[in-house]
């Protein structure tokens, strides 16, 4: 019986760890950001897995917000006002990503999978102009 609760206990342990874990770079974070919406997009209109879908929103925020203490190489590499400027606009373009990720959080904790499925549409628009501003090619 103990052995059981111990083997219990080290699952429910690493599975929060893992849940925890940020990624190390902009990279990886944008990796994960691409993850969790491939997710979402898939099951958006499924009702029955919108408590996964709230919790997988959930993660998109954390993802997105700590997105914001990166700053890609194309922002790296200017200088003076332009950089100042550039800054400023990508983590407001993210913040907007975090606000999205969190209506859409409300939007399938309240099953209103139409309106999820709209913000998502915003979600993948704030993506393409995100993309065209500051990812190279
Ligand atoms: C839901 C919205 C978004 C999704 C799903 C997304 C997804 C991705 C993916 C899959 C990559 C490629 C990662 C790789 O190389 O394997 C990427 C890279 C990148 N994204 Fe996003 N992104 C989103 C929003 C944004 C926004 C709003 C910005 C800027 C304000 C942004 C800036 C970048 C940059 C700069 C890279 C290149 C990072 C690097 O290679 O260092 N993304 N993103």
């Amino acid at each position: 019986m103990k052995q059981i609760f111990l083997a219990i206990f080290t699952l429910v342990s690493l599975n929060l760890s893992h849940a925890q874990t940020l990624p190390a770079d902009l990279k990886e974070t944008m990796k994960a950001i691409g993850a969790d919406m491939k997710k979402l997009m898939a099951q958006s209109s499924n009702a029955a897995a919108n408590a996964d879908s709230a919790t997988i929103s959930q993660d998109l925020v954390r993802l997105a917000t700590h997105a914001k203490q990166f700053l890609p190489d194309t922002i790296k590499s200017l200088s003076g006002d332009k950089r100042g400027a550039a800054e400023t606009d990508y983590r407001q373009q993210l913040s907007q990503v975090v606000q999205m990720g969190s209506d859409l959080n409300l939007a399938f904790s309240s099953n209103d999978n139409g309106k999820a499925a709209m913000i998502l549409k915003q979600l993948n628009q704030s993506k393409r102009e995100g993309h065209s501003a500051y990812k190279e090619n």
